[in-house]
C-alpha cells in the first residue's frame, strides 16, 4: 500500500505508531521500502554520514536532490521526504518555494522537511502548503543551528519548554503534516504529542511520540560515532570490514577467484 499524506493524521487518530528512517541512495531506500518503513527521509545528516562533513551545513540543494532521485528509484510505497539544506529556505518565502519545488519536481520527493519554528518559519511553511507542497517541521535540537545550539538537548528550562510547545502549535496551524522532535525531554515530547492533532516523530525525545525516526547508518552501526539516544540494531561497520579483509586475504592468497 502506497503511503499518502492522509495516512499520517489517520494513524495518529488510530494510535498506530509511525516508522521513519533515513536513506541516501537507491539500495538503502529499496531495502527500507521492502521492510515497510512508512516514511523515508533523505536527511541532510547525509552531509555527515555519507559525505564526511563535520556538520550538516555544507550539503547543497543539488547534492540533496541527487541523493533524493536515487532514493526515489528504490521506493514503491513509502512516503519520501527531502530535507531542505541550510540557507536554501531561510532567506525568503520565494527561495523556500524554489528549493521545495525542485525537491518535488526534480528529486521526486513527496514532501520537504525544514528546521525551525515560530515566528521565523511559519509564514514560509504556510505559503509552501498553500502551493501544494507538503511540509514536515523539525524543532528541538535543529542541527542546522549547531553554531548556536551545539548538539545538546533542548528544552531544559521552563521558558525553553514553553517556546518549543508554542512552536509545535504554530507549525501545526501553518499546515505541516508532521513534526520531528529532536533531543528534547520525554515529558515535553509527551505534552506536545497530546496537544496537537498531527503526528510527532521523535528522535531522542522518548517513547510517547506518535512515531520514531533514526539515522539509518546509526541503526546499522556503520559509523564510528552515533548519538547516545540512537540504537544500533546491527554492527555493519565490523561486518563490512571483516568482509573486505577476507576478500583482500583471499585475493592475495589466490583463494579467490577459484
Ligand atoms: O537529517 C536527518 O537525518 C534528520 C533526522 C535526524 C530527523 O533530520
Amino acid at each position: 500500500m502506497a503511503v499518502t499524506l492522509q495516512h499520517f493524521r489517520q494513524w495518529k487518530q488510530q494510535q498506530r505508531r509511525i516508522t521513519a528512517l533515513t536513506a541516501w541512495d537507491f539500495a538503502i531506500a529499496e531495502i527500507l521500502d521492502q521492510a515497510q518503513v512508512d516514511l523515508i527521509l533523505v536527511g541532510d545528516s547525509l552531509a555527515m554520514t555519507v559525505l564526511g562533513h563535520a556538520t550538516t551545513l555544507p550539503v547543497t540543494l543539488e547534492e540533496m536532490i541527487h541523493h533524493t532521485k536515487a532514493a526515489r528509484r528504490g521506493i514503491k510505497n513509502a512516503f519520501l521526504v527531502m530535507d531542505l539544506p541550510f540557507l536554501t529556505y531561510q532567506e525568503s518565502t520565494q527561495q523556500a518555494m524554489r528549493s521545495a519545488g525542485l525537491a518535488l519536481k526534480d528529486g521526486g520527493a513527496n514532501a520537504v522537511k525544514l528546521e525551525g519554528g515560530y515566528p521565523e518559519m511559519v509564514t514560509t511553511i504556510a505559503h509552501l502548503v498553500q502551493a501544494g507542497i507538503p511540509v514536515m517541521g523539525h524543532i528541538g535540537l535543529t542541527p542546522q543551528s549547531v553554531n548556536q545550539l551545539g548538539f545538546k538537548q533542548q528544552g531544559k528550562t521552563e521558558d525553553a519548554q514553553t517556546k518549543i510547545l508554542n512552536e509545535a502549535i504554530a507549525l501545526e496551524q501553518a499546515g505541516v503534516f508532521a513534526i520531528v522532535l529532536e533531543h528534547i525531554p520525554t515529558d515535553l515530547a509527551q505534552t506536545i504529542t497530546q496537544k496537537i492533532a498531527i503526528p510527532t516523530i521523535g528522535i531522542g525525545a522518548g517513547p510517547h511520540c506518535d512515531g520514531q525516526i533514526l539515522v539509518t547508518s546509526d541503526l546499522l552501526g556503520m559509523g564510528s560515532w552515533s548519538p547516545p539516544f540512537s540504537k544500533a540494531y546491527a554492527n555493519l561497520r565490523e561486518t563490512m570490514r571483516d568482509a573486505f579483509e577476507t576478500y583482500c586475504k583471499e585475493v592475495r592468497s589466490g583463494e579467490f577467484p577459484e
